[in-house]
């Protein structure tokens, strides 16, 4: 089809006629005009069919353009500011390549699990295709990153033999009768290739089996380490910083649009600038002691039971309204969706109210030595407007690599760093322990059996350097970045613990 145009082009093809090729998104039909909205991927574009400006069978056509049908369609370009997308098309003729019937998602609001269901087909809405773009942008910016700063790229392998980040999260899998693991990280076989090269970086899917059902977690899910030779703890965060900012100015650049869509809130972002905040984990938790974390939590407990009670009424009252004898059919179906969005708000508060004290008292109660939860990383970072590195984690809930401070021999020289707005840890890192010695006392205190890592102990036999790294996630920027609730809706299909179709 070359000679078709696409929908992000017609800029370029004002005052001409062009033939778009493409699905109908939406249809409104009166007795003298058709309005089909056409998408082809590169955007939006209204369709306008005039019955007096096309033969009869053209327009009878145009008025029954079922939903997602694929069409190609001729006409004039138009410019018009209104118009989404800044253009609209004036048909001269249309041609319905493919009839489809019934297409089940129709423009009135579905639950999460149907379109779920349905995400083979749900992935041509507008809130997929802006989220999709987001995540390629996100992925091209750390690219772009990493290769213009001289980052050698080394895929590393997904097939594992031995765990990189803990036995419990492994999944393992039947190779040719051995047992073997999916990856969970590139980060021990980079190590190996930053001795050789000096900055490299992995990217790729990676594999936990989280038995949890969270809005952080999926079981597949696409990491970028990379790894510096010649590096401490603090040249690592700088990097980290820099990295992110990166990413952040390049979506306002290219993705305001898709942003603005979505309902993120521009300014949020444009506050991620250097520096980042900086606090030890020692700071973190006197801070989950203190009483900021306390009057934040009462805050939202006030917050959320005033909405609850709205929505108690408010729920009832559109369902009323709905089923009131003569309503408009568009209307009907209006308020059918806002009831359905709105129980599930409510079914959400519901659960957040019933969790918050637990989490009040899981921050009061916290001890210094366990990992943060989820719920203590949501608390720091809704404390700060930028995203804030936590350092010098205790030894024990960290993983075996990480090297141990040589003025505090309890905690490791690593860092996590935590999304605002309560979006939690977006990435994890650490300088690597270099002293072969410490390095075989911590795998003997985890029960590591060395033999599987012999090759990893010899960057500490041959040439061993200061190094360090980090690891970052896609989906969890992504949902940082475009202001969702849950990660899964930032990857085409989705991989969680129930949920695995399509
Ligand atoms: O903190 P993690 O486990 O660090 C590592 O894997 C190191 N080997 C990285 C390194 O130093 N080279 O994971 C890094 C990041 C997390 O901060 C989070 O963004 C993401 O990976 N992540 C997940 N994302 C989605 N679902 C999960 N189950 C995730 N587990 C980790
Ligand atoms: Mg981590």
């Amino acid at each position: 089809m070359t000679d078709r145009v696409l929908i992000s082009e017609l800029k370029d093809h004002v005052g001409q006629s062009v033939t778009l090729a493409g699905w109908v998104y939406n249809t409104r039909v009166s007795a003298r005009v058709a309005f089909l909205v056409v998408r082809d991927g590169s955007g939006l574009c209204q369709c306008v069919v005039g019955k007096a400006d096309v033969p009869a069978e053209v327009f009878e056509v145009a008025s029954h353009a079922a939903q997602e049908s694929s069409l190609t369609i001729t006409g004039t370009v138009h410019a018009d500011e209104r118009a989404p997308g800044g253009h609209e098309l004036h048909v001269s003729s249309l041609q319905i390549v493919h009839r489809a019937v019934d297409y089940p998602i129709t423009p009135k609001e579905h639950g999460i699990d149907f379109l779920f269901r349905h995400r083979h087909l749900w992935l041509r809405s507008r809130r997929p295709t802006a989220i999709m773009k987001v995540r390629h942008t996100v992925i091209d910016a750390i690219r772009r990153f990493f290769n213009d700063h001289g980052f050698l790229l080394v895929d590393t392998p997904i097939f594992a033999p031995s765990a990189g980040e803990g036995a419990q999260t492994l999944f393992e899998v039947d190779y040719f009768g051995e047992p073997m693991y999916l990856a969970q990280t590139g980060q021990l076989y980079l190590e190996a290739a930053a001795m050789a090269y000096g900055r490299v970086y992995c990217f790729g899917p990676t594999f936990r089996a989280e038995k949890s059902k969270t809005r952080r977690h999926l079981t597949e899910f696409w990491m970028v380490e990379p790894e510096i030779a010649w590096a401490r703890l603090e040249d690592v965060m700088n990097v980290a910083e820099d990295f992110v900012c990166s990413i952040v100015a390049r979506c306002l650049r290219d993705c305001r649009a898709e942003l603005e869509f979505l309902g993120q809130d521009i300014s949020r972002l444009e506050r991620i600038v250097r520096p980042f905040h900086r606090i030890t984990y020692s700071q973190a938790v006197d801070i989950l002691h203190g009483p900021a974390a306390r009057e934040l939590l009462e805050r939202d407990l006030a917050e959320k039971q005033a909405r609850i009670e709205a929505l108690k009424t408010s729920i009832p009252a559109k369902e009323a309204q709905r089923d009131a004898a003569g309503v408009k059919r568009h209307v009907q179906e209006k308020l059918a969706a806002e009831v359905i969005a709105e129980r599930e708000e409510l079914a959400e508060l519901e659960e957040q109210v019933r969790n918050i004290p637990t989490h009040m008292q899981l921050a009061a109660d916290f001890e210094w030595g366990k990992d943060l939860g989820g719920s203590d990383e949501t608390i720091i970072s809704r404390l700060h407007d930028r995203p804030v590195f936590v350092t010098h984690y205790p030894r024990g809930c960290k993983a075996f690599y990480m090297k141990r401070d040589e003025q505090d021999p309890r905690v490791v020289r690593n860092f996590d760093l935590l999304a605002p707005d309560g979006y939690g840890e977006i990435i994890g890192g650490s300088q690597r322990e270099d002293d072969l010695q410490v390095l075989l006392e911590r795998m003997a205190e985890e029960r590591l059996d060395p033999a599987p890592y012999e090759w990893y102990l010899d960057l500490r036999r041959y040439g061993s350097v200061p190094h360090g790294g980090f690891g970052l996630g896609v989906e969890r920027t992504v949902a940082w970045i475009c202001g969702l609730r849950h990660i899964r809706e930032t990857i085409a299909y989705p991989r969680m613990m129930g949920r695995v179709y399509p």
